[in-house]
């Protein structure tokens, strides 16, 4: 396995691997790599050639007060991790290599990047695209991999592929989660074993949520009646935001029609952090 930190370096080598008629897949992460992030490899292991793993905190999309600092950073545990799943290459470079003097351009998806998270967190998403793009002109991906558990961030980064014709397929691997429910992710590691149990709420109200509409119901105001009545007083509190939206616009949905998947999305404070949590759901006929 290689790892690079050099951007020069990385694009030669890419160039290389697509000159040999390799077909490339990348996995953009921010490290602390969990089974989330290894079951993206896998996928991209078992459909590539080459099987590149970026590993960047990115500060652009950290907002003033965010966890940038305090974000783990476990490199060696990471790279054990990759090598360990056959990955080819992984690109982790500092931040003046990404960011150097001077640095000027963003790119920003408009509209669904106004809401939700996007509404939370002010100019993350500028931050996300921005740095996915940068990813995207270095590593030259044929695949790059996505976990539906940031469902926005895909939506986000399927539009700006497509808005910008980057020559590539996204491809979008399901949420892994642990054995009792709670989604997988690095920020779970800031959780007490008090906020660990209180954190299961947002999957509760997500199986709810899939409850509701296997029995029928359709109107998203009933859906997230119910999903609030799962949730007591102090998780309510700290709820940032539940919400029925069209995956590909964000856009509110007021009834469920059959066959049209709907994206039921939560956020929420426990203790110190912040989490986030989704449910793609269908109406039967
Ligand atoms: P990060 O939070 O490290 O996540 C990297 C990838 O792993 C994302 O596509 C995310 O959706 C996916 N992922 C995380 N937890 C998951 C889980 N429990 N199940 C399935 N997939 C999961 O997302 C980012 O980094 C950054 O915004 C990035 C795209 C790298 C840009 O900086």
């Amino acid at each position: 396995m290689d790892v690079l930190t050099g951007i020069g370096d990385m694009q030669v080598r890419a160039e290389q691997d697509r000159l040999a008629g390799k077909n490339i897949g990348v996995v953009p992460t921010m490290g602390a790599l969990h089974e989330g992030h290894m079951n993206l490899v896998r996928a991209a292991r078992s459909a590539c050639d080459v099987v590149t793993v970026t590993i960047f905190v990115n500060p652009k999309q950290f907002g003033p007060g965010e966890d940038f600092n305090s974000y783990p950073r476990v490199l060696e545990r990471d790279l054990s991790a990759c090598e360990a799943e056959g990955v080819d290459i992984v690109f982790a470079p500092e931040a003046g290599e990404m960011y150097p003097e001077g640095f000027s351009t963003k790119v920003a998806v408009a509209g669904l990047t106004a809401v939700l998270e996007g509404a939370a967190r002010p100019g993350h998403f500028d931050g996300v695209t921005t740095v996915v793009a940068k990813l995207f002109a270095i590593t030259k991906p044929h695949r790059a991999y996505f976990g539906q558990k940031d469902a926005q961030q895909v939506a986000v980064i399927k539009r700006m592929v497509r808005d910008m014709n980057f020559d590539l397929e996204i491809v979008v691997c399901p949420i892994i989660r642990e054995p009792d429910g709670l989604a997988m992710s690095s920020r779970n590691v800031y959780l007490s074993s008090d906020e660990r149990r209180e954190a299961l709420a947002l999957f509760r109200a997500l199986k709810k949520a899939e409850e509701l509409v296997a029995s029928g119901t359709r109107k998203s105001a009933d859906i997230l009646e119910g999903m609030k009545q799962t949730l007591t007083d102090t998780e309510i509190r700290k709820r940032d935001y539940i919400a029925i939206v069209n995956p590909a616009t964000m856009e509110p949905v007021e009834t469920l029609e059959p066959d049209q998947p709907v994206l039921v999305a939560v956020a929420a404070r426990v203790g110190g952090t912040r989490l986030i949590d989704n449910t793609i759901v269908t109406l039967a006929e």
